[in-house]
């Protein structure tokens, strides 16, 4: 079943008795892994207090586009960036209506009108206002942009009114959204990710190690089994919980990362080398803690395995994705390691840019293939996650030979 796990939601909330239920509706979502935000019309708080949502959510609640305090809070462009997907339930006729013509009077709107994420929608209205031509025209028109529609459902009004334009079940709104992130663009396939540090071994306290604190490995881990693949995430040390349905293998040095890895890619369909890989490792690592003596000391290093070349070199490989963290000249360095490497694509990052890259939550990346350069918006990780596992997917479609090893199982 389709989860919310590490899912930013907005739920927004429209005038409407159907505003009672969307508390149950928070909590579900929050059960099913979503961290959940909630935007409020003017009208949606004289149906419920906006305290409610507050001590649900544990966050305020955002009602007011023009309110200063607030915006410098959490403006509203950046709870659109922020939220991996918007919900808007109930979502009022009149709501409806401002959203088909692009209207951003309230906060809510603005935010919708802002996104660059899934929206859905659960209208509710009485069974007269849904049976207008009017209503089914909207709705329609906010179908045909991609906004998804669900519901309504039939039965009782709270007006005494039985018919069609209830609002949908919380528990049905909640696994439909969670249905959004299940793209199925990788069903079946086996993907092996590298992610985090390695640490190389100085003695048994002291190591070799960089900045990398794994959120990009992690984010297209939960993405790729998002999309039906069977993942192996083998990673570096670093802080962060394994995501859902990934199998985490865990690893310390460059060497057993390419054990790992080379155990695992053999019937593999992509591999992504997310992980920043130390270069060199200490040639002899001292079996006692090395005492302070002299003024200096000297360690010699000598080069580790290049863990995605090799899997690269494989006679039978899968789709090799690489990294690449720059701070100069980004797609001539990006073109070379994927001639290089021997890389089916290749992910490059300007590390020196402020608020990307290392331990950030936000990226931006240049797609480099042999197809050319691909430049996605800034955006946070698990969205950009997202979005590079369905370029992935597109790549291994497309006018390259196939070479992966399901492929060859399928022939
Ligand atoms: O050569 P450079 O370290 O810049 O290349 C980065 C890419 O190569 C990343 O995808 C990284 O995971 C991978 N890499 C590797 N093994 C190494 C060094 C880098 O897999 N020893």
């Amino acid at each position: 079943m389709a989860t919310l796990a590490n899912k930013r939601v907005l739920l927004g909330i429209t005038g409407g008795i159907a505003a009672y239920k969307s508390a149950t509706l928070l909590r579900l979502l929050q059960q099913a892994g979503a961290e959940v935000r909630i935007a409020m019309t003017a009208a949606a708080t004289e149906f419920v207090a906006p305290l409610t949502f507050q001590a649900l959510s544990g966050h305020p609640v955002h009602c007011d586009l023009l309110d200063p305090a607030a915006e410098a809070a959490m403006g509203h462009i950046a709870l659109a960036r922020w939220a991996d997907a918007i919900l808007v339930a109930p979502a009022s006729a009149d709501f409806l209506a401002r959203l088909v013509h692009g209207e951003a009077p309230d906060l809510l709107a603005a935010t919708c009108l802002a996104s660059r994420c899934p929206l859905a929608v659960a209208p509710a209205m009485n069974q007269g206002m849904w049976s207008k031509a009017v209503t089914a025209e909207n709705l329609d028109r906010l179908r045909a942009r991609g906004i998804r529609v669900f519901g309504p459902a039939a039965g009782y009004q709270a007006c005494g009114d039985i018919g069609e334009g209830r609002m949908e079940e919380p528990e049905v709104l909640a696994a439909r959204l969670a249905e959004l992130f299940a793209s199925g663009a990788l069903d079946g396939r086996k993907v092996v990710i590298t992610a985090g540090p390695t640490r190389e071994a100085i003695d048994p306290v002291r190591y070799l190690s960089n900045h990398s604190s794994g959120k990009m490995g992690y984010a297209l881990a939960a993405a790729a089994a998002d999309a039906g693949a069977a993942v192996v995430l083998i990673s570096g040390p670093v802080a962060l919980a394994v995501p859902e349905r990934v199998r985490h293998i865990a690893v310390t040095s460059a060497v057993e990362m390419l054990d790992a890895c080379l155990a695992e890619v053999a019937d593999a369909d992509v591999f992504i080398a997310a992980a920043a890989v130390a270069d060199y490792r200490p040639r002899n690592a001292a079996a006692q803690k090395i005492k302070k003596s002299d003024a200096t000391l000297t360690i010699e290093l000598e080069l580790n395995p290049d863990i995605v070349a090799t899997v690269a070199a494989l006679p039978q490989r899968p789709f090799v994705v690489g990294f690449a963290a720059e701070t100069e000249n980004l797609l001539d360095n990006a073109r070379g390691k994927l001639a290089r490497k021997g890389l089916d694509l290749v992910i490059a990052n300007d590390v020196s840019a402020p608020g990307i890259g290392f331990g950030s939550d936000d990226n931006q990346v240049l797609v480099v293939s042999p197809l050319g350069p691909q430049r996605p918006p800034r955006l946070p990780k698990a969205q950009l996650a997202r979005l590079l596992i369905d370029q992935i997917a597109q790549a291994m479609a497309g006018p390259a030979p196939d070479r992966s090893p399901s492929a060859e199982r399928l022939a």
